[in-house]
């Protein structure tokens, strides 16, 4: 298929260079030939350099190691772990343990991120003993079909970078490398998957073996080629797929070089902050938090929830709540919640049982017999009253103990238990949080942010 002079363009662009692929390479080579002398594992090399699929400067390589499947899960985890480190230490400057399902060491050697990854060498994808068990036969799998597609994959993947949906990670919710890769191999070209995303609806199932054992609740599923009970696109969300319908339908309108461009990085000043606030005339809270000690994976699904629970417990005192969001940062985490109701008169109205409940409706009528305000009265067949409101302000309700009767995660509950700060309007602005809230007050479609870069708004 011919490709268009804008594609041709990029692609000059994000193809790794001669050079990129011998640095990259050769590192990889070492490597494997120090996993080989070991006797212990079997070296591979996996993920995007592996296929040849890595948009030019983005190197992670990740190499694994595969151990005999008899080997207990400590073994492996002490051997593999062992060896991983002796190997970082030959050819790193620095390394330091990280923990996905289970522990492997990640490196800096040259100027590339290396991961090196302990698992078992199980026979077929159907026998894994961990996730990261399935990631060779993805290589495999890939390796083998994805010939004369690797460009789409690079214009795919920058695509979906550009709109920010690129990354199966818990903040991005989109799509990860593996799932574009299926995508372009699927629909077989870029401008065919662009095209049939066009009019992709919620349940959309892709599959490429026809060999899917089981439904999945997700909006996109992807079944694995390597394993029918599981879904690649996963971790898509809703939002995040639909935005990619967006960009697909701008794309085939009007292709232009914007739709490839990395997204502008935004801050704001503590002055523009308070302007904003002040044109808006709305309240802006910020609670800070000590970040949990684990990894992004744990923590931001528990923010996530946790600002929900927030947010909803201020709706039952009353306030109204008009947008939030959260974010972790190596040494704090941040909800900020904008209402567009923060204070609140004193009273309000309390619904009791329906009168003709008997035995409800005269305790509740003797309970409150003596009250300074009115009620109880009757409305709508109940007995109703005024009473005073717990909180007349949002910020007392935040600053508040109640905050750690909503539901919280397990982890961010517990650094809240050690404090939290409550910050209120300019002096929500904190610098490591600044990008985070600039982008906060410029909500907008990936399709809007490009639309608006070809128009030169
Ligand atoms: N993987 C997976 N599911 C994920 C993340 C990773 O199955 N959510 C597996 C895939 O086989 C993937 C490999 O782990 O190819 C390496 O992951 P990663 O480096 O995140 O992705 P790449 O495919 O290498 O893409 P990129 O170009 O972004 O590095
Ligand atoms: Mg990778």
């Amino acid at each position: 298929m011919t490709r268009s002079p804008l594609e041709e363009t990029v692609l000059a662009e994000i193809r790794p260079t001669q050079a990129e692929r011998d640095h990259v390479c050769g590192i990889a080579q070492k490597l494997l030939a120090a996993i080989a002398a070991s006797g212990k594992a079997q070296g591979m090399v996996v993920g995007s350099i592996a296929r040849h699929t890595w948009v030019r400067g983005d190197r992670d390589l990740d190499v694994f190691m595969l151990f005999d499947p008899g080997l207990s899960r400590e073994a492996l985890e002490s051997e593999g772990l062992g060896l991983a480190r002796k190997i970082a230490g030959t050819f790193a400057d620095s390394f330091h343990e990280k923990y996905a399902e289970h522990p492997y060491i990640s490196a800096r050697i040259d100027d590339v991120d290396v991961d090196i990854v302990p698992c078992y060498a199980v026979e077929s994808a159907a026998h894994i003993q961990s996730a990261v068990d399935r990631t060779p036969f993805h290589t495999r799998y890939i390796t083998e079909k994805i010939n004369g597609l690797i460009d789409d994959v690079l214009l795919l993947k920058r695509f979906t970078k550009s709109g920010g949906i690129y990354g199966s990670d818990q903040m991005t919710e989109g799509f990860s490398g593996y799932l574009c890769e299926l995508l372009i191999l699927h629909y077989g070209g870029f401008i065919p998957l662009l095209t049939s995303a066009s009019e992709w609806k919620p349940q959309t199932l892709i599959d490429l073996e026809n060999h899917t054992a089981k439904e999945f609740p997700e909006p996109l599923v992807m079944i694995d080629p390597v394993d029918p009970n599981r879904n690649v696109a996963a971790a898509v969300s809703l939002d995040r797929m639909v935005a990619f319908v967006e960009l697909a339908r701008g794309y085939l309108e009007e292709p232009s070089k914007h739709f490839f461009s990395l997204p502008d990085q935004h801050t704001i000043t503590r002055e523009g902050l308070a302007s904003l606030i002040a044109d808006r005339g709305t309240t802006l809270y910020a609670i800070t938090f000590p970040t949990p000690p684990y990894i992004e994976e744990v923590i931001v699904p528990q923010l996530k929830r946790s600002v929900i629970a927030i947010a909803e417990h201020l709706e039952r005192n009353g306030f109204v709540v008009h947008h939030t969001h959260y974010m972790m940062q190596p040494e704090r985490c941040i909800f900020l919640l904008e209402l567009l109701v923060a204070d609140l008169p004193k009273i309000r109205t309390h619904v009791g049982p329906p009168v003709w409940n008997r035995v409800n409706a005269e305790k509740f009528r003797e309970k409150h017999i003596v009250s300074s305000l009115p009620g109880p009265y009757i409305r709508n067949g109940h007995y109703e009253m005024e009473v005073f409101r717990e909180y007349t302000n949002a910020r007392a309700l935040l600053s508040s103990e109640g905050l750690l009767q909503v539901s919280l995660g397990k982890h961010v509950r517990q650094s809240l238990t050690q404090g939290w700060i409550v910050d209120e309007g300019p002096y929500c602005w904190h610098e490591e949080f600044a990008p985070f809230i600039a982008a906060f007050f410029r909500r907008g479609s990936p399709l809007i942010r490009v639309r608006r870069k070809i128009l030169d708004l």
